[in-house]
C-alpha cells in the first residue's frame, strides 16, 4: 500500500534525525551535506502541502517566530551551582583529600572519579517534559535565566524530541553551549567585512548569538553545545553513575563530550589532565581546565556544597596559553580618568584559539620592570576575558635594535601636561578638555549598566565629540537633529532613532546615574548601593567620607574617590548640568523607623523566590542592614535551602533563624 503523507513526513523525520544524530552526536556523517538539504527539501515540499500535518519538532519548525523585544526570565527548577577550582596538582590532592573526608570514604580507598573537559562556553538548561523540549534558558544568576527557547530550536545538534520510549515526566539537562574556533574565526571575518562588531573570543561570539532577540540570527551562527549536568528529575529515576548518565543523555540523542575518563583515585585524574593539556592547542573549541566529578550520585550527594558549588566536583583549570611574538610598536591609550596606559601592538599571534594584535602593558613601573622595549620578542598570555598581557621578554633574541619607551610628559591626544603622583603607578593627563578623555567619558555613560542609550555605539561617540557638538557629558541632552544629519552615515531615520533614544535615557534609576558619572572606582554595584544609602546626586554630592563609609562594599579608596570627585568645581559643575537635562527616578531611602531599623540581617543557603539583591533590597528599604557573617550581634538569619555553615552558627550562637515565609509575613507577604 502507498504511504499516506503523514507516514511519509514521519519517515523524513527519522532520517533526518539519524544523520543529525550521526553528524553532531556521533561526529560521524552518513551522507554528504547535499543528500541532507535535498531530505530536508522533500520534508518542506511536503509539509507545504499539508500543512495540517506539521510537528512541532519537525526539524523544519527549528527557524520562525518574530524577532523578540527582550527575553523572558525562567526560574530554574533546581538552582544551577558553580564550580570551585584547583590551580595546580597540589590543590587537586588537596580536593581529594577533603572530599574522602566529607564523602566519609576511608582514606586508603581510591575514590571513583569522572574526568571531561571544561568546556569554555556559557552554560544552558533544557527542559523536556515527556522527551520534547518545551524550554531553554540561560543560567542567569543560578536561580532565574534568560528564556532563550527560541534561540535554541535553531541549534541542529540538540534534539528537540529524546530518542527514547521512556522520557522521563520532565528532566533539566545542563550542558554548555561554545562555538569552534574555526567558525569563531570565519564568523569574525564576516563580522569585519560587514564593518559590525568582531568578538574577542569564541565564548563572547556563542553568548552573543544564543543572547540574539532575532533568533534567524542565531540560526545562522553554528552553535553547539555539550551536556553532562541535571537539574530537576521527575517520573524517572537516573543511573547510579555521572559516566552512565551521559551514556543516557547520548543515547537519547544529546551531544556529550568525547574527551572523557573514568578515573581510579587522584593520580589517574592527573594523568588525564596531563594528556588533555599537551593536547590542548589542538582541540577543535576552548577549554580552560578538566571537570573532576565523583562518579557515584550518592558520593556526591553525601559530600554536600560549600557556597554555590558541590564539595564532590572541581574546575582544575589550565594554566593560561603563552605565545610568542614581536613588539612592533607601543602606543598611548588614554582612558576616561585620563590615565595613559601604553600599549603594544604586537605582530598577529594566536594565543589559544584567538588572534592577538595588542597586549596591554598596564604603566611604566610594568615596562621598567620588565624591560620591555619595541622590537622585543615576547611571550604574550590571554587569561580568561582579561586583555592579553606581555609576561617575558626572550632577552637572548635581542639584536641590539631594540628601543626604549618611555611614556611621554604630555598627552598625546590634547598635549596636556601628564602628571604621576608620588607612589602611584598610573600616570594620568590633567587636561580638562582632552577629547580622548571625553570619548571614553561618553563610552562609558551610554553604556548598557549606565544610560544604556541603545545605538550610541563608539564611532558615534568619536564623531560627536571630533566635530565638536559633545564637549561636556550633559550636551548629550542638546544634540539636534540638524547636528546628527551634519555627521556622515545619519539619514533622518537614524537620527530620530538616536534622539529617541536619548530622550528615553533622561529619566535613568539613579544607581545607573550614578555608575554612568564614571567615578573612579564606582563600579554598578556599588554605584546602586549609593544610590540606596543617599537617595539623590545632590545627597551624595555633599555625602561626608564617614557616612560614606558605612555604604556595603565602601572602603576608604572607594570614599575618598567619591568625596574628590564632587569636591572638584568641574565636576559639580558638570554634574549641575546634567540635573537639569536628567530626572534620576526617586529612590526610596531606608527608613530610620522601618520595621527593620537597627536590625542585622545574615543571608544563606537559596531562597526559592528571591535573589540575594532582591532580599537586601527588601530588607535595606526597611531600615535593615545585610551582613556576610553571623555573628551575636546578628538579629535574623535568613536561611534558605542547602543553608551551610552560616545556620550552624547562627544556632550556635542562638541567632533567631526564619524561613522565606517567615520573612514574607514579616514584610506582610
Ligand atoms: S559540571 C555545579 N561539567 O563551568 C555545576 N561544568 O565553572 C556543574 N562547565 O557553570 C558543573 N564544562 O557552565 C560541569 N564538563 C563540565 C563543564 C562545566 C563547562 C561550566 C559550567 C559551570 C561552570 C563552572
Amino acid at each position: 500500500m502507498a504511504k499516506t503523507a503523514q507516514q511519509e513526513i514521519n519517515d523524513l523525520i527519522l532520517e533526518i534525525r539519524k544523520h543529525d544524530y550521526q553528524y553532531y552526536v556521533l561526529d560521524d556523517p552518513q551522507v554528504a551535506d547535499h543528500e541532507y538539504d535535498l531530505l530536508l527539501r522533500k520534508l518542506e515540499k511536503l509539509e507545504a502541502a499539508n500543512p495540517k500535518l506539521v510537528r512541532a519538532d519537525s526539524p523544519t519548525q527549528r527557524v520562525g517566530g518574530k524577532a523578540l523585544e527582550q527575553f523572558g526570565k525562567i526560574t530554574h527548577g533546581a538552582p544551577m551551582l558553580s564550580l570551585a577550582n584547583a590551580m595546580n596538582e597540589e590543590e587537586m590532592r588537596a580536593f581529594d583529600e577533603r572530599v574522602h573526608r566529607f564523602a566519609e570514604v576511608a582514606e586508603d580507598v581510591a575514590l571513583d572519579y569522572f574526568a571531561e573537559l571544561k568546556f569554555d562556553g556559557l552554560s544552558l538548561s533544557l527542559t523536556y517534559v515527556r522527551g520534547e523540549l518545551v524550554a531553554a534558558a540561560t543560567r542567569g544568576d543560578g536561580e532565574i535565566g534568560e528564556d532563550v527557547t527560541q534561540n535554541v530550536r535553531t541549534i541542529r545538534s540538540i534534539p528537540l524530541r529524546l530518542n527514547t520510549k521512556t522520557p522521563p515526566e520532565k528532566i533539566e539537562i545542563r550542558g554548555e553551549v561554545i562555538l569552534k574556533t574555526s567558525d569563531f574565526e570565519s564568523l569574525n571575518k564576516n563580522q569585519e567585512r560587514a564593518g559590525i562588531k568582531i568578538f574577542a573570543n569564541p565564548r563572547n561570539a556563542a553568548a552573543g548569538s544564543l543572547r540574539q532577540l532575532d533568533s534567524k540570527i542565531t540560526a545562522t551562527r553554528p552553535l553547539r553545545a555539550f551536556f553532562y549536568g541535571y537539574g530537576v528529575v521527575e517520573g524517572f529515576s537516573l543511573p547510579p553513575t555521572l559516566a552512565e548518565y551521559e551514556d543516557l543523555l547520548k543515547s537519547w540523542g544529546l551531544p556529550v563530550g568525547t574527551w572523557r575518563m573514568r578515573c581510579a583515585g587522584v593520580e589517574e585524574v592527573i594523568q588525564f589532565y596531563r594528556g588533555i593539556e599537551a593536547q590542548r592547542a589542538e582541540l577543535p573549541f576552548d577549554i580552560d581546565g578538566v571537570v573532576v566529578k565523583l562518579n557515584r550520585r550518592d558520593l556526591l550527594d553525601r559530600a554536600g556544597f560549600v557556597a554555590r558549588a558541590p564539595r564532590g566536583m572541581i574546575a582544575f583549570k589550565f594554566p593560561p596559553q603563552k605565545s610568542v611574538t614581536l613588539i612592533e610598536d607601543i602606543q598611548i591609550q588614554v582612558g576616561r580618568t585620563g590615565a595613559l596606559t601604553p600599549v603594544a601592538i604586537v605582530t598577529p599571534v594566536k594565543v589559544s584559539g584567538v588572534i592577538v594584535r595588542r597586549a596591554t602593558l598596564h604603566n611604566q613601573d610594568e615596562i621598567d620592570r620588565k624591560d620591555i622595549r619595541i622590537g622585543d620578542h615576547v611571550a604574550i598570555q590571554r587569561a580568561g576575558d582579561v586583555i592579553p598581557e606581555v609576561v617575558e621578554v626572550l632577552k637572548d633574541r635581542r639584536r641590539g635594535d631594540e628601543r626604549k619607551f618611555l611614556i611621554p610628559d604630555f598627552c598625546p591626544v590634547c598635549g596636556s601636561p601628564v602628571e604621576k603622583p608620588e607612589g602611584e603607578a598610573v600616570a594620568r593627563c590633567i587636561g580638562r578638555n582632552c577629547t580622548a578623555k571625553l570619548k571614553e567619558r561618553l563610552r562609558h555613560f551610554v553604556m548598557k549598566d549606565a544610560l544604556n542609550v541603545d545605538g550610541m555605539g563608539e564611532r558615534i561617540v568619536e564623531q560627536l565629540v571630533d566635530a565638536g557638538v559633545v564637549k561636556h557629558l550633559s550636551d548629550l541632552f542638546d544634540i539636534t537633529k540638524e547636528d546628527l544629519l551634519e555627521l556622515e552615515g545619519f539619514a533622518d531615520r537614524s537620527a530620530t532613532k538616536l534622539l529617541n533614544a536619548l530622550d528615553a535615557a533622561r529619566t535613568p534609576e539613579l544607581g545607573r546615574l550614578i555608575f554612568a558619572l564614571g567615578i573612579r572606582h564606582v563600579g554598578a554595584t556599588t554605584a546602586k548601593a549609593l544610590a540606596r544609602k543617599f537617595g539623590s546626586i545632590t545627597k551624595l554630592s555633599f555625602a561626608s567620607v564617614e557616612s560614606l563609609l558605612e555604604v556595603d562594599g565602601v572602603g576608604a579608596e572607594v570614599a575618598g574617590s567619591v568625596a574628590e570627585f564632587f569636591a572638584d568645581p568641574e565636576h559639580a559643575e558638570e554634574v549641575r548640568e546634567l540635573l537639569e537635562r536628567v530626572t534620576p527616578a526617586d529612590v526610596a531611602l531606608p527608613s530610620a523607623n522601618g520595621i527593620f531599623s537597627g536590625k542585622t540581617f545574615v543571608l544563606t543557603g537559596s531562597l526559592a523566590t528571591l535573589s540575594r539583591d532582591e532580599a537586601t533590597r527588601l530588607i535595606e528599604d526597611r531600615g535593615g542592614k545585610v551582613s556576610s557573617s553571623v555573628s551575636k550581634k546578628t538579629d535574623f538569619v535568613l536561611a534558605g535551602t542547602e543553608a551551610g555553615s552560616k545556620l550552624e552558627r547562627a544556632q550556635a550562637l542562638g541567632v533567631t533563624v526564619i524561613t522565606e515565609a517567615d520573612f514574607r509575613s514579616l514584610i506582610g507577604g
